[in-house]
């Protein structure tokens, strides 16, 4: 392996820019392909703090100043920013905010509805009379046994409003205020904190079995008491957009009325225009460490979605080889809707403990589609004790990283000196 100082420009160009210190710059061989990596730390250190409205908490999910360095760095306002698995939502929030155009795609349905309503965000005393008007019906009980979640009064007020949502939705009624109380809810179902519905349980993205919770609560000497769902949807509205400017609720809007909102498989998006995408920055399903449906049984359950389906539809593979296939397939699709000229940064994590760097294998595979690889990014982050808590998974040395697999479309290869 060679190692150079090479000047920033002739590497990632215009995406290094305004970026937090670069510690190393190599030149590597990763299956016979010549390419540059970088090491920094590039958005943890003196960024501006991210949007409170990003926090919904949801598995595998990446901080906002990741897909911010990348749209900041390689796009201009007006162009399109894509994610082909977007979870949370958290690149095209970011791209909203920074008055892009959006497109958002994951094969999970509760995608969408954790994403789309944050892009239409209705006033608090709205939220409130809405509530206000579902009340709650103190005989309604949930089909399935909740009680190690939720007190009796709670389950009433949370079934209450799973039934006016689910009968709204079927007579295609949901307005935008419906769509964010779905959406708060959603996110306060279950908890380790006074601020969600459930008695004390895992973080809100990994809602355990049933039989797991009962276990919990003989440890813990707990049951459940009761929380004011009304309130607590209240509270999260207000935190969730605390600090959000006018400019921001117009920009989000703006995007949110000309975005594209998907629910499928990466692989087949036929709903986005070919050559339309500047910017794709996501972060794939890895592998088989995350059971994305399985985590969310009880968030599935109050949206009325058939988890075991949606488990069947998400990429959960066991090995290399068929990851390797499924992401093949996504480049490619990447490929026919990216404009020339613009680039796929493709997250990924070092898995089975630095065993296997995904990043090395994700280089060869965006090029078989097209791609002309402009480098490994890896930015490392100083271990803080809250990712390890929210299973934000960390190397051994203590600190977290990101690898980002930067590509373009159509440009000849970057120069790489000997
Ligand atoms: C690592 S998470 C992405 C998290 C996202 N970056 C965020 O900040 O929330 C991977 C996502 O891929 C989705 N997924 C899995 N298989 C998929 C497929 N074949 N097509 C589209 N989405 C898929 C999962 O539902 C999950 O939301």
């Amino acid at each position: 392996m060679d190692t150079g100082n090479y000047p920033e420009e002739t590497f990632f160009g215009d995406v290094l820019r305004g970026s937090g210190p670069v510690q190393l710059i190599e030149t590597i061989d990763v299956s016979g392909i010549r390419t540059r990596r970088c090491t920094g730390e590039f958005w943890t250190s003196n960024q501006r703090q991210a949007s409170s409205l990003h926090e919904i908490s949801y598995r595998a999910c990446f901080k906002p100043q990741l897909p911010r360095f990348f749209i900041t760095g390689l796009t201009q306002e007006g162009d399109r920013v894509y994610d082909p698995f977007s979870g949370r939502g958290t690149t095209v929030l970011e791209a909203g905010l920074l008055r892009r155009r959006v497109a958002a795609n994951d094969a999970n349905p509760l995608s969408k509805i954790l994403t789309q309503p944050r892009f239409f965000i209705p006033g608090e005393q709205e939220v409130a009379a809405r509530l206000a008007k579902i009340g709650s019906d103190k005989s309604a009980t949930a089909e399935i046994d909740l009680s190690m979640f939720y007190d009796p009064k709670t389950e009433s007020e949370i079934v209450t409003l799973r039934n006016y949502l689910l009968d709204r939705e079927e007579a295609c009624e949901t307005d935008p205020v419906d769509f964010w109380i779905r959406m708060v809810a959603t996110s306060r179902l279950t908890g380790h904190s006074p601020g969600f519905f459930s008695v004390y349980t895992l973080p809100p993205n990994q809602a355990v079995s049933p039989d797991r919770q009962v276990l919990i609560n003989a440890q813990r000497k707990q049951v459940p008491e009761y929380r004011n769902v009304r309130d607590l949807i209240l509270r999260k509205t207000r935190s969730l957009v605390r600090g959000l400017s006018p400019e921001d609720y117009r920009n989000l809007n703006k995007a949110g009325t000309d975005g594209l909102f998907l629910t499928g498989d990466s692989r087949n998006t036929p709903k986005i225009p070919d050559a339309s995408i500047r910017l794709t920055v996501t972060s794939p399903p890895f592998l088989d460490t995350v059971q994305y449906a399985k985590d969310n049984w009880l968030r599935c359950w109050f949206n009325g979605i058939d988890g075991d389906a949606i488990e069947r539809d998400l990429t959960v593979t066991r090995s290399l080889e068929s990851w390797c296939r499924v992401m093949e397939s996504t480049f490619r699709e990447l490929f026919r809707v990216t404009v020339p000229g613009g680039h796929v940064a493709f997250e990924v994590g070092e898995v089975r403990r630095g065993r296997i760097r995904l990043d090395e294998h994700v280089l060869p595979v965006g090029m078989a589609a097209g791609f002309t690889p402009m480098g490994i990014l890896i930015n490392l982050q100083r271990f803080t004790k809250t990712s390890h808590i929210w299973g934000v998974g960390n190397n051994d040395s203590g600190t977290n990283t990101n690898r980002i697999v930067l590509f373009q479309k159509g440009t000849s290869l970057p120069d790489v000196r000997e």
